[in-house]
């Protein structure tokens, strides 16, 4: 039996319960660190050190961070559905989970690329220093997609959005686009679901179940829900 596609959108939200911080909760990542700094194509020029420093520091917070639940519980409905995770987490906590396809919106804090040229992609596990360069001659920075860059994946991910058979999005605050977008692209009569322990504001969602919980309990509970789907 051909399995139902079930495209999943998630956010830093579903990160929170493995200890990392989200960017807009009062308790936020950004706290003492001015967005401009950290995350634009203008930081960097201004300050690239500030820049490495802060992406090395959340490197080792990943690092140290476990799946939990939520993650575990998306990667288990892959025995009932063609599960495809659009993620806008820069972690690597769905691959760890057993989730098998991951598209990153906004880049991997596992990877580093050319200031040069942004196709030229390394691993990295430690530290990016400066001074540290590809092959191109361009200093090496973290392969994430910051504000004022263009956004590679968001082509596919609208694919995947549009061939859904039911659309879930969970723990994103929904207001950074075009991420917040693909929940248009989804076909507007398919079932969709929303887990955060604060469902955000959107318009054009129609046929949609909140659930709102933290996304540990509020994955169990889509779970349960999508059995009839089966
Ligand atoms: N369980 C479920 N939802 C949660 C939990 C939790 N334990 N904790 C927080 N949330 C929800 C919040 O209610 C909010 O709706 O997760 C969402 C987090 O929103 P943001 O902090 O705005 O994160 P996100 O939507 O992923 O941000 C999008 O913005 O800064 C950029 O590039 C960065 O990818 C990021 C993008």
């Amino acid at each position: 039996m051909v399995k139902k596609k079930l495209v999943v959108l998630t956010g830093a939200g579903i990160s929170a319960e493995s200890g990392l911080k989200t960017f807009r909760d009062s308790d936020g990542l950004w706290e003492g660190y001015d967005i401009e700094d950290v995350a634009t194509p203008r930081g960097w020029r201004k300050n690239p050190q500030l820049v490495l420093d802060f992406y090395n520091y959340r490197r080792k917070e990943v690092a140290k961070a476990q799946p939990n639940a939520a993650h575990v519980g998306l990667a288990a409905l892959q025995d009932d559905f063609d599960v495809k995770i659009i993620t806008q987490n820069i972690d690597d906590l769905h691959e760890r989970a057993g989730s098998k396809s991951i598209l990153h919106l906004h880049g991997e804090i596992f990877k580093m690329r050319s200031e040069i040229d942004e196709e030229r992609l390394y691993d990295i596990r430690d530290d990016i220093k400066l001074g540290d360069t590809a092959e191109d001659g361009g200093q090496l920075r973290p392969a994430i997609v910051w504000f004022e860059e263009a956004v590679p994946m968001i082509e596919p991910a609208a694919e995947l959005a549009a061939a859904a058979d039911i659309f879930v999005v969970v723990g994103t605050s929904l207001v950074v686009y075009p991420a917040a977008g693909l929940v248009n692209y989804a076909p507007r009569h398919c079932p969709k679901f929303i887990v955060d322990k604060k469902i955000p504001y959107n318009s054009s969602f129609y046929n949609v179940t909140s659930i709102e919980k933290p996304a540990t309990e509020g994955v169990a509970e889509l779970r349960e829900l999508l059995k009839k789907f089966l």
